[in-house]
């Protein structure tokens, strides 16, 4: 082949690629910018309501573009804490964190505020005196859902003319905010009538394998004279009902089960009738930690408490109404 020949064969084969790779080659996708970097301490994963409102917060930090920087605390203050110094030295834009208990918090929290880095606190609060330490709280009204638990079981109470009614309570843990809230909230509410007699209050720290043992041991204790558990989480409720049925009772029949959450597995279950009333407590806080975060960042102010809305779903309404939880 001569020399033109090989040339002109050259330029057909390099027209022929460009055909067939349509023409022309892709710009290179630029990376998007994050608007924020956002450091959020997760207490752990002992519910499922703690699974989901780690994944929402995932999503929604995807959705707003945000670059999250999420740790695990497994369950452990001092984690917590060693992850919010990580985030002060990292200098992310916000801190965002949901406190296993309400005291303690006070020193790592003073460093980010001499970092000049705003903290929130999504879904439990903290106890402190000293001012300025937090910029605001996003996460349910707990002592609102110990009303509305006990509010359902003085219809309850009504409804089936109980001249005494003995509860046993299963508690979150001790001195998290949910714990204390729920707590007032049932017992400020209750309090008004004198049917209602707490038997014992006992530490199940929103777990489903403390649910069961509770459960057994308030079982030894006090039997039949049981008519109500009222259990701060649905985790704790799932691990106490088969004691219930193994002791020879029916939970949601002779015995009234309240619970607090609204995870889909609870409401399967109060489906089927073995949970009399579950108070919802929604984990789907992703959008409103995203966008105060992108407030906070813009200099902006922003609300002090944020609370989502939350209803009860019980044996009052119909059950094959409930949508699916998503969590
Ligand atoms: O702080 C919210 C509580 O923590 C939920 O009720 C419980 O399931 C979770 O572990």
């Amino acid at each position: 082949m001569g020399k033109w020949s090989k040339k002109i064969c050259r330029c057909l084969c390099f027209l022929l690629i460009i055909i067939m790779t349509g023409g022309c080659t892709k710009p290179a996708e630029q990376p998007i910018e994050p608007k924020l970097l956002l450091g959020f301490s997760q207490i752990g994963a002992e519910s499922a309501w703690r699974i989901g409102n780690t994944r929402d917060i995932e999503e929604q930090a995807e959705k707003y573009v945000v670059s999250l920087m999420l740790e695990n605390a497994n369950q452990k203050q001092e984690n917590q804490i060693a992850a919010i110094r990580r985030f002060i030295a990292y200098k992310v834009d916000v801190i965002a964190f949901s406190p296993i208990v309400e005291d303690g918090w006070d020193n790592v929290l003073m460093e980010a505020k001499n970092a000049g880095i705003p903290v929130i606190l999504v879904d439990r609060d903290i106890s402190t005196e000293k001012e300025g330490l937090t910029t605001c709280l996003i996460g349910a009204d707990f002592y609102r859902e110990g009303v509305m638990a006990a509010e359902y079981l003085i219809r309850k109470a009504d409804s089936l003319s109980m001249e005494h009614v003995n509860v046993v309570e299963i508690t979150g843990t001790e001195n998290s905010t949910p714990m204390r809230q729920r707590q007032a909230g049932f017992m400020d509410t209750i309090a008004n009538d004198p049917r209602i007699n707490v038997l014992e209050s006992i530490d199940g720290d929103f777990l489903k394998s403390r649910g069961a043992e509770c459960m057994r041991q308030l079982l030894e204790t006090y039997g039949d004279e049981i008519d109500v558990v009222f259990s701060h989480n649905d985790e704790m409720t799932l691990g106490a009902l088969p004691e219930i049925e193994k002791a020879g009772f029916y939970p949601g029949e002779n015995m009234i089960i309240i619970s607090i959450d609204g995870g889909q597995k609870a409401i399967d279950v109060l489906k089927k009738g073995k949970i009399n009333c579950v108070v919802e407590c929604t984990p789907k806080l992703g959008k409103e930690l995203m966008e105060t975060a992108l407030k906070l960042k813009a200099g902006e102010s922003v609300d002090a408490v944020i609370h989502p809305t939350e209803q009860v779903f019980s044996d009052e309404q119909d059950p094959s109404t409930i949508e699916p939880r998503g969590y």
